[in-house]
């Protein structure tokens, strides 16, 4: 880390990074998401565009304008702040952490605020088991992780897809890492937790998200892949397409993009009463926690799936 002035050396030391995250790289992963986006700023601008007119939009469909919560708000390419401060009387970005220029550049803005939250809350439980080098069993829900409910707009601002990614690159890596059906099943967790949350609170939510990555040879696309771990979103809304990462960003040949759904007023009831899956022995652990017993058992016994 590089530290421009004294000044800065001092904000650093009365905000250090929290260990467990700069261990399973928030930090890196905040920074290079930064650089990419300065690198890519002309390829992301139709994404940055629709995102932030979308979230307007959301903005728009509030019955009142007192509070605005913008989660995943990271180095804020795609959150109008200008426009939410002026429209909202308080507006709260949350993030894993905030980068110094995102400190700086929201200081001119007196009724918006900083939150530092994970919003999975159990990204310390993950190290915590990770690094005793023990199991890993599924973290337990946190209902209660952030309190978004008395907030007139939640923003969900491309997160979803990115919630389980630190958890599991970090847990993988250490000696008993979990197994495959644990990756796939906690990282599904992750989002539809996410999901139930959204749709639990009194406000408008927006919800931006990826759905799948696509590499592409010119307008062939070689290879899709799923972005929220096989749960699917609701009907409505809109879908673009989001040119990430050009070649040769992150691939020498192919040029990578994101199919991206944007719901302006995300169907919370339509969420909430969607027919859940329950009836293979995968299923009773993905669906609502309700047939944890018998994973419970089956993760004591062995590691196998139960
Ligand atoms: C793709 S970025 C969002 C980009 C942002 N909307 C922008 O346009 O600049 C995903 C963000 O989610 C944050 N994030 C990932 N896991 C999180 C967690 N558990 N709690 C809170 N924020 C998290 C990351 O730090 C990152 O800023």
């Amino acid at each position: 880390m590089s530290f421009g002035s004294t000044w800065d050396w001092i904000r650093h030391l009365a905000n250090p990074i929290p260990r467990h995250l700069a261990a399973m790289g928030y930090a890196r992963g905040l920074r290079q998401l930064d650089s990419r986006g300065r690198r890519c700023r002309l390829a992301w601008r139709p994404h940055v565009e629709r995102s932030r007119a979308l979230m307007l939009e959301a903005a728009d469909r509030c019955a009142r304008n007192r509070k605005a919560v913008v989660i995943g708000s990271g180095p804020l390419f795609d959150i109008p702040v200008a426009e939410l401060s002026r429209r909202f009387r308080e507006v709260v970005l949350v993030d894993i952490l905030h980068l110094r220029q995102v400190r700086s550049a929201v200081r001119r803005y007196p009724n918006v605020r900083l939150r530092c939250a994970d919003v999975t809350g159990v990204v310390e439980e993950v190290h915590a088991m990770a690094q005793r080098g023990r199991r890993l069993a599924l973290p337990e829900r946190k209902p209660d992780f952030f309190p978004g409910e008395d907030a007139d707009l939640v923003v969900s601002a491309n997160i979803l897809s990115q919630l389980p990614l630190a958890p599991v690159r970090y847990a993988t890596r250490k000696k008993n890492g979990p197994a495959p059906w644990w990756v796939k099943a906690f990282s599904r967790r992750l989002v539809v937790d996410h999901l139930d949350w959204l749709a639990s609170l009194a406000g408008n939510v927006c919800l931006i998200s990826d759905l799948e990555r696509l590499y592409c040879d010119g307008e062939d696309v070689v290879c899709r892949d799923g972005s929220l771990r096989g749960v699917d979103l609701p009907e409505g809304g809109r879908r673009w397409l989001w040119d990430l990462a050009p070649k040769p960003e992150l691939d020498p040949r192919y040029d990578v993009r994101h199919v991206v759904a944007g719901y302006a007023q995300f169907p919370k009831r339509v969420w909430l009463e969607r027919k859940r899956p329950g009836n293979t022995r995968d299923d009773l652990e993905l669906s609502d926690g309700t047939k944890r017993p018998v994973f419970e058992q089956a993760r004591h016994k062995d590691q196998t799936p139960p």
